[in-house]
């Protein structure tokens, strides 16, 4: 059983078209092939161009969110098939950003992933729990209802074609990165959870660990033996930084 590590930047609200032009020039002569699967998140404004560029290269690109309906009366909305015709390749969902301040839900979300796996884009579902959640052992009943709940109109047969990221939110921006145990334990207990739907489906399905992912902590991180990867923020806005962690990814 192997799984492709995947290293994506989460460029969150950040960088004009021409400054993705600027990280772009240095980084992508850097990327290969034969190296983990990059994609690359910027905003919706920047997307087409991002896409242009990447286009013929190894590197993917994801926006970082979507509707669940092809099109219809959503005012401020993008939708998968809008997405699929510039070029991008994926799609973050259910970033606790999104959650915590767009009211986004685990029902909207179990309606996003399922079309986005349909319409065939690449969703990297976003899962974790706040400090308080952790620090009342709540943690597990969290995570249990994020993942089952986001993943449930998703057929069995298409797990696989989900990426998950575990993002404990008192780790995202804080500095405050899980250490390599806190990151692993949580991802075992995620794949348990997808074991409850597919054994099988459970080894494939890539699951990422996101938050403060430095550096120099992202060798240790990628070498646990559930985590399949990052989703980098702050570090993934600088094109040296975010080279040196998709480095760290190969030799992990
Ligand atoms: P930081 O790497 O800035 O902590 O952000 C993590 C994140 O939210 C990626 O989606």
């Amino acid at each position: 059983m192997s799984r492709r590590p995947c290293i994506a930047a989460n460029w969150k609200m950040n960088k004009t078209a021409d400054e993705a032009d600027d990280f772009l020039d240095p980084f992508l002569p850097s990327q290969s092939a034969d190296g983990p699967e990059v994609i690359i998140c910027p905003t919706f404004l920047a997307l087409g161009r991002v896409a242009e560029r990447c286009a013929g290269t190894s590197v993917r690109v994801a926006a970082q969110n979507m509707h669940f309906d092809d099109s219809g009366a959503y005012t401020g909305e993008v939708s998968a098939p809008m997405l699929l015709d510039i070029g991008v390749d994926g799609v973050i969902l259910g970033h606790s950003e999104r959650r915590q301040y767009f009211g986004e839900t685990d029902e909207d979300l179990a309606r996003k992933v399922r079309r986005a796996v349909e319409a065939g884009l690449e969703p990297i579902l976003c899962c974790g729990e706040t400090d308080a959640q952790r620090e009342s052992g709540d943690m597990e009943a969290v995570l249990s209802h994020q993942v089952l709940t986001d993943l449930a109109e998703v057929h069995t047969e298409d797990l696989d074609k989900v990426v998950i990221a575990y993002e404990p939110i008192w780790a995202i921006g804080t500095g405050r990165t899980a250490s390599d145990g806190q990151a692993q334990e949580a991802i075992e207990f995620i794949r348990s959870l997808l074991r409850t739907r597919d054994d099988a489906k459970a080894d494939l399905v890539r699951i990422l660990y996101g938050g403060s992912v430095k550096p120099g902590n992202a060798e240790a991180l990628l070498g646990m033996p559930d985590i399949d990867g990052a989703l980098v923020g702050g570090a993934a806005l600088d094109p040296d930084d975010f080279g040196a962690i998709v480095a760290a990814a190969g030799n992990g």
